[in-house]
């Protein structure tokens, strides 16, 4: 049996940072509304999706300790890819100078847990070691001049270098779930810019976090007491709490970047993982719960004991 384990991971963001002072000098909001409502002060907007990716994954692979003629795939997670053909991955393969498989999953938000599984599935059919990414740039297809979702919206990436290891490794339980009679919720059109209904998507949101987080906490015999850290994808500071709330895990067991990020979609969950690592928040041994949800809808849980 072949398990996983995390040997790498470094972020990028875009240089420019739009604070929410800076978002009320053109929109009719104020720093005040958006922090009660969504928890976020300033985000970083620019950059190519795979220019982000590129420069996550070097640093990535730097803190690894690999070069890039040592990864055998390369797995991206994005719902902004640079063009619709080709795939985004190949051009960020050919950035980093590897080989190999290079393939994009565009799960919405939930896009790096299903990123992760599919990870684990390549390394346990033999793969050697894969680069992970979840790289955004919302913006692009986002009206700015749009309140209601603008205020939301950030840019930026992470990656994470995944190895083989023997055994049954740091993966204990998975799942993954879609919903298409909902992609009205949260959409974007060819050629069109995200629509949102907010409160609807908070709504379920909540409710499928709980739902899929309790069940990979079963699937893993698990209880909320042995979850050392809860790394949720950061779309509402109110979502976090919430879902946190219900599944028993209290809020400094949470990890929470939103403020300074805006919600970054597939990269907001490598966000805030390299954010508790760089703050050494995790430890060997340490049970991570990896929870996401977003566009379509789909939404994924994953329970990880990090194996240093
Ligand atoms: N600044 C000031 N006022 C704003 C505003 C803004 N940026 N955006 C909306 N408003 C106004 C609305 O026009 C509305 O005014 P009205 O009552 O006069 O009509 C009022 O604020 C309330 O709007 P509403 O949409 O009900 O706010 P909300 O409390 O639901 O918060 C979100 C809006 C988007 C922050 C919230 O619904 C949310 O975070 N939803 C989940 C989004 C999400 O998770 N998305 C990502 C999925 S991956």
């Amino acid at each position: 049996m072949r398990g996983i384990r995390i040997t790498g991971w470094g972020i990028a963001v875009p240089d420019k940072v739009v604070t929410n002072d800076d978002m009320a000098v053109r929109l009719d909001t104020s720093d005040e509304w958006i922090v009660e409502r969504t928890g976020i002060r300033e985000r970083h907007l620019g950059g190519t999706t795979s220019g982000l990716a590129i420069e996550a994954a070097q640093a990535a692979l730097a803190s690894a300790g690999r070069t890039p003629e040592e990864i055998d795939h390369l797995v991206l997670a994005t719902t902004t890819p640079d063009s619709i053909v080709p795939g985004t991955a190949p051009t960020v393969q050919h950035g980093i100078g590897m080989r190999g498989g290079a393939f994009d999953i565009n799960a919405a938000c939930s896009g790096f847990v299903y990123g992760l599984i599919t990870v684990a599935g390549l390394i346990a059919v033999g793969s050697g070691p894969v680069l992970l990414i979840g790289s955004e740039t919302l913006s692009r297809i986002t009206d700015m001049d749009d309140r209601k979702i603008a205020i939301i919206v950030g840019d930026g990436a992470g990656a994470v270098v995944v190895e083989p290891v023997d055994g049954p490794g740091g993966l204990l339980s998975w799942n993954m779930n879609a919903d298409g009679s909902l992609k009205h919720l949260l959409k974007c059109e060819h050629g069109g810019t995200l629509f949102m209904d907010g409160k609807e998507v908070f709504r379920k949101a909540v409710r499928v976090v709980v739902e899929s987080a309790e069940r990979a906490m079963a699937d893993a015999g698990l209880g909320p007491e042995d979850i050392s850290l809860m790394v949720p994808h950061q779309a509402n500071v109110r979502i976090i709490q919430a879902a946190a709330q219900r599944l028993g895990i209290p809020e400094d067991r949470t990890v929470v970047v939103i403020d300074r990020y805006g919600n970054t979609s597939s990269a907001s969950i490598p966000l805030a993982l390299n954010d508790a690592l760089v703050n050494g928040r995790v430890h060997d041994g340490d049970n991570l719960l990896l929870t996401g949800f977003g566009g379509g809808m789909t939404w994924a849980s994953a329970i990880f004991r990090w194996n240093a």
